[in-house]
Parts: structure tokens; C-alpha cells; sequence
């Protein structure tokens, strides 16, 4: 292999470019030996490591270097390093890790995440990383839900930010090829093994082929399909549906988590995360009687380590060991269904929320040092100043725990060549994921699966091909909204799919809505296919959006028809019809493939888990 060519940003036209004959077929390729789609934490974290094991990389990202959902985790990042709580290690972490999730999770990548994430949290404070200290000038961490310590590594509430800006400095150093605002419309092919990506510039309209034996997908999750969301524009599932139009298969679709609280008021920025850091700082949720409600929702799976009074709770800030932790730092899916039923049954603030207060639990002063981007949302977007009044907050769809399957170890996917890490990688949170564990997840899984893409790449005795016909059909597939006269809005359809999605498949499903929003997803694959684009392929956010949409059908359908499949309740799929956890459906986990672009569901045994860590659950869980 040899050395990349240097740092190319946003109109890089690259040293091995090349262009194939042809009038409307003309584009650009470039050959590399391992692809990156997607410039989040895992993506960044991924090309860094596959750059420095030799492999000529590149970062293709539809948005802007630098913007990615990585920042919406504001908190931390979930390490078990024991600055704070000297007990805390790794064996603890794996364990808070599986019982968020049910015990779905993939147990071995969490308990790689668990022993590897304190070595790449030290990693980033190396490569210039400015993390919040303790008095002793240990890197500080704070508590999240579901943590039995105080584990997440944090700056201020702004810690996914740092980590970008950390690993964006660093892959630019390295002189990582990167090309912004370049989306990818197909994973190209030789036989079973991928052979690049095929994709086109947002800003021109014009078509680029990056051929290379290794693609990994960064591309983050769904949430754009749900109307109400912190995820931004760029979070439509295109790496779930690449994968499965590749051959590749997801896993867990049916959980998607909402961060319980979301911005309500103004309207505008509905959905807007705000940090479960509010929480971890003793912030309280309330409903319009002024009742600390979460008392009233401690599920019997976690009331062996949960307060139940607000004496204990409000001790346990100061003693870990001795006291049981808050009913507002239970895991997120349960906090997410109590507000919803608060809301549900009448209790809920003027603009459909419920009360999280700070005000009246930290000093101002304490509020403006750890929580300051809280602080500037609320002055600026609402008027709301929280060091003085509650906020109004509601669930939001935040992430999904369903992704591309893959292996434990690698990242590898079912598809020679193609990794997937991430949000857009499933197995690792189970049912549920907890607060913290994403930005970690990021960097631990990143790094593996770019050494593992960098490998496989070097392996490949003769580089896979894709053929004229396959890019030919791309190209087609790219342009077809421009050659239909079907008439449909491309936006249109979006939001009604996003009305559907939030109304029938949200915090609380039934058999009967679920089996609505798939006559719904069929109405509007038909009707998708009859989108027909405006103007040229310059600056034409129709077009993007005409193709982005086959994405949100593809990943939305996946999660409605695994949702309907799993007939329990657990994590982040809760059912009206199906309330209880069924032990017989902790045993499987369901696989999404497609076949000729037709979706399909199978059961798949849990891996076993070693007698070693099984024995880990036998101690008291306090
Ligand atoms: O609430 C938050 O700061 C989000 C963190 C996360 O999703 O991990």
C-alpha cells in the first residue's frame, strides 16, 4: 500500500482521478483502500486508525466535517477509568451496560467496550482533548443514568463537540483525504465483495466512484424518520439501507431509544436535546402537581438499586456506596415511559411536557461551570433562564439500537469487506442503550473496525472491480426522480412518514398501529417512486431528498415490521398489547434482511455468554 496523497478537503479532485467516457454517465473515481462513509466520531475515529495501519483512506460525509450527532452527545463518555469512584471498573461497567439493555446486548462487544473505552478516553486527552478535572486533577466524571458510578469523562455539556473537534484535528493532521458534502447512493460490488461506493456532490450534482476493497459505514442512525427528534437532516438511515440492498443484514430494529427529555417550547426547535447531564447534576423531573413522579415508576427489574424516598436519593450525590440511586438516573427508556404516561394522563406542563429542575437543586453559579450549553439553549431559544425557572421537556427520538450486524471483534459485516460502526452497527446496547456508552462505543468500536477494514484491504490479493452495468445502474437509480412524471413531493412524503413513524411505532406500540404504518409504508414506497424533481442537479435539496427518502422507507419499514415480530415489551419497545418482558424473547434476537428489495425477519439464538461473566450478575446489583 501506499502512502495517501495528502489532505483533500471538500472539492478534492484527487491524484488518481479518472473519468469514464460516456455522456451522462462522466464522473470522477479515485482509488483507495479503505473507505470511510461518514465523518461522526466512529467514522473519524475508524479513518484514523485504518490511515495509521498503512491503508490509503478516505472520509466521505453527505454534511459538513465536523457537524454529526456525535455533538448531541453532550454529557460524556461512559469509561469506567475510576477517577471519581475508585470501585468502578470494568467488570461493573459490562454488567450496568447488559442490564440496560435487558441483557439483548451482544455480550462480547460489551465487554470490549467496557475494558477498552478508559485506553481511548486517555487517547483523546493525548491528542489534545481538554476534559472538566476533579480537585485532585484527574479527569473528571459525572453520573448518567443507569451507571452505578459516576463514569462519564465530560467537557462541561459539550463533550461529543470536543471529541469531534479532537479527532477532526487529528485526522486533517494525519492528511486524511476527506470530501464533504458528498452522499453516498450504493455500496459497489465484485461478486460477494465490495468494491467502493458510488455517490454524487451535493453541491454540483455530479457523480464520484471511490473504489476500494474495505467500505465502513459511519453513517449514525434514523432518527429523521420520526417527526419529533434531536437527530439533524443527515440522520436518515442511508448506512442501514446501503447494508441491506449490499446483502448485509441489521440487527435490533426494533428498539429505537427517546431521550426522555427533549426541548418542547418554542415549537421550532421541538425534539432538541437536552443533556441527561441535568440529571447526573441532581436536576428532577416533575409533573404539574409539582410531584417528583419518578417515585412512582421504579419498575421491579431495577428496585434493588433504585431510592425510593427522596431522602435517600438526594444522599446518595455524596455516597455512592451507601445509598441507592435516584428514580431519575434509571435507565432511559424507563424514564422516557414515565413522562410519557405523566403527559398521558393529564399531568403534563402548558406546552405537553413535564418540569426538569435544576433551579432549585444547584447554585446558579454550579448550573453556569457544568451545564453552560444548557443554560445558552434555554436563554436563547426560549427565554427560559434555568438557573431560576424549570424547563418543559418531552421524549425525543434520539438513537437506534438496530443496525448493520457485525462481528463482535472487527466490525466486520456479512459482506466481505464492508464494516459498519456505530450507530449505524447494531448488537452492542441490546433493548437499550445507556447515556454515555455512544461516545464510547464510537471510539472503541472505530478504532477496531479501521484497523480490521485496513487489514482486510491489505489481504485482497486482486482488487475487486465494480462493473460498467453496476455504476451504469447507479447512475440510473441516482436519476430516475428527474425522469419520472409521477408528480409526488418529495417532502410530502417525508413528513407524512415522519407523522406515521412518531404516532404509530413511537414510545408505546400496539399490533394494531404497527400493522397501520405498514399499510402506510407501502402507500408511500409507491408513492416515492413516483417523486418527480424540479431543476438540474446543482443545489437541488428535492433531489437529495427525493433519494433520501428511499432510505427512511427502507430503515422505517425495518423497524415497524421487527416491532411488530417481538411480542413483549422491553427497552426501547414498549407494547400496550404485549406489556409484560418475556424471558422465551430474551433468548433471540431478530435479524432484517431483503431480498429483491423485499424486507424479511428471522429469529437468531443469543450468543452464550462465558460462566465468567454470567457470574457477574450474581452480585447484588446495588
Ligand atoms: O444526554 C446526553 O448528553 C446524551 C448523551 C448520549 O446520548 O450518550
Amino acid at each position: 500500500m501506499t502512502e495517501s496523497s495528502g489532505a483533500r478537503s471538500a472539492t478534492s479532485t484527487g491524484a488518481r482521478s479518472a473519468t469514464s467516457t460516456g455522456a451522462r454517465s462522466a464522473h470522477e473515481t479515485h482509488d483507495y483502500d479503505v473507505v470511510v462513509v461518514g465523518a461522526g466520531g466512529s467514522g473519524l475515529r475508524a479513518a484514523i486508525a485504518a490511515h495509521e495501519a498503512g491503508a490509503r483512506t478516505a472520509i466521505l460525509t453527505k454534511s459538513l466535517l465536523g457537524k454529526a450527532h456525535t455533538v448531541m452527545a453532550e454529557g460524556g463518555i461512559a469509561a469506567a477509568m475510576g477517577n471519581v469512584w475508585p470501585e468502578d471498573n470494568w467488570q461493573v461497567h459490562f454488567r450496568d451496560t447488559m442490564r440496560g439493555g435487558k441483557m439483548l446486548n451482544n455480550w462480547r462487544m460489551a465487554q470490549i467496550h467496557a475494558q477498552e473505552a478508559p485506553d481511548r478516553v486517555w487517547e483523546l486527552e493525548e491528542w489534545g482533548a481538554l476534559f472538566d478535572r476533579t480537585k485532585e486533577g484527574k479527569i473528571s466524571q459525572r453520573d448518567f443514568g443507569g451507571h452505578r458510578y459516576a463514569r462519564l469523562a465530560h467537557v462541561g455539556d459539550r463533550t461529543g463537540l470536543e471529541m469531534i473537534r479532537t479527532l477532526q484535528q487529528r485526522a486533517v493532521d494525519l492528511g486524511i483525504d476527506v470530501y464533504m458534502e458528498c452522499t453516498v447512493t450504493r455500496l459497489l460490488k465484485s461478486g460477494d465483495r465490495i468494491a467502493g461506493t458510488f455517490g454524487y456532490w451535493r453541491e454540483t450534482g455530479s457523480f464520484i466512484q471511490l473504489n476500494a476493497p474495505a467500505v465502513i459505514l459511519a453513517t449514525g442512525g434514523i432518527g429523521k424518520s420520526f417527526k419529533v427528534t434531536s437527530n439533524s437532516w443527515e440522520y436518515t438511515g442511508d448506512g442501514h439501507a446501503l447494508a441491506l440492498e449490499a446483502g448485509g443484514s441489521l440487527i435490533n430494529m426494533e428498539f429505537v431509544q427517546f431521550h426522555p427529555t427533549g426541548m418542547v417550547w418554542p415549537l421550532s426547535v421541538r425534539g432538541l436535546l437536552i443533556t441527561e447531564s441535568v440529571r447526573g447534576e441532581g436536576g428532577v423531573l416533575r409533573n404539574s402537581d409539582g410531584k417528583r413522579f419518578m417515585f412512582d415508576y421504579i419498575s421491579d427489574y431495577f428496585k434493588a438499586e433504585t431510592a425510593d424516598t427522596e431522602e435517600e436519593a438526594d444522599r446518595w450525590y455524596d455516597d455512592h456506596i451507601n445509598n441507592r440511586r435516584p428514580p431519575e438516573l434509571l435507565p432511559r427508556d424507563e424514564v422516557a415511559r414515565a413522562i410519557n404516561s405523566e403527559i398521558k394522563a393529564g399531568r403534563g406542563s402548558p406546552h405537553g411536557g413535564v418540569y426538569l429542575d435544576i433551579a432549585t437543586r444547584r447554585s446558579a453559579a454550579d448550573i453556569h461551570k457544568r451545564l453552560p450549553s444548557m443554560y445558552h439553549q434555554f436563554k436563547e431559544l426560549a427565554d427560559v433562564d434555568i438557573t431560576k425557572e424549570p424547563m418543559e421537556v418531552a421524549p425525543t427520538a434520539h438513537y437506534v439500537m438496530g443496525g448493520v450486524e457485525v462481528d463482535a471483534d472487527t466490525q466486520a459485516a456479512t459482506v466481505p469487506g464492508l464494516y459498519a460502526v456505530g450507530e449505524a452497527s447494531g448488537g452492542m446496547h441490546g433493548s437499550n442503550r445507556l447515556g454515555g456508552n455512544s461516545l464510547s462505543d464510537l471510539i472503541v468500536f472505530g478504532k477496531r473496525a479501521g484497523e480490521h477494514a485496513a487489514e482486510y484491504a491489505a489481504k485482497q490479493s486482486t482488487r475487486p472491480t465494480a462493473s460498467s452495468a453496476a455504476v451504469e445502474d447507479a447512475i440510473a437509480a441516482a436519476l430516475k426522480p428527474f425522469e419520472s412524471n409521477g408528480g409526488e413531493n418529495a417532502y410530502a412524503v417525508q413528513h407524512e412518514l415522519q407523522d406515521v413513524m412518531f404516532d404509530l411505532i413511537g414510545i408505546i406500540r400496539t399490533g394494531e398501529e404497527m400493522q397501520r404504518a405498514l399499510t402506510e409504508i407501502e402507500k408511500f414506497k409507491g408513492r416515492a417512486a413516483r417523486v418527480t424533481v424540479d431543476g438540474g442537479r446543482a443545489y437541488n435539496p428535492g433531489w437529495h431528498v427525493a433519494l433520501d427518502i428511499n432510505s427512511m422507507l427502507t430503515v422505517s419499514e425495518a423497524v415497524a415490521r421487527a416491532a411488530l415480530e417481538r411480542k413483549e415489551s422491553r427497552g426501547g419497545h414498549t407494547r400496550d398489547d404485549y406489556p409484560m418482558t418475556d424471558p422465551e424473547w430474551g433468548k433471540v434476537n431478530l435479524i432484517v434482511t431483503q431480498t429483491d428489495g423485499r424486507i424479511a425477519i428471522e429469529r437468531k439464538p443469543l450468543p452464550q455468554m462465558p460462566n465468567d461473566l454470567m457470574s457477574l450478575f450474581e452480585e447484588p446489583a446495588k
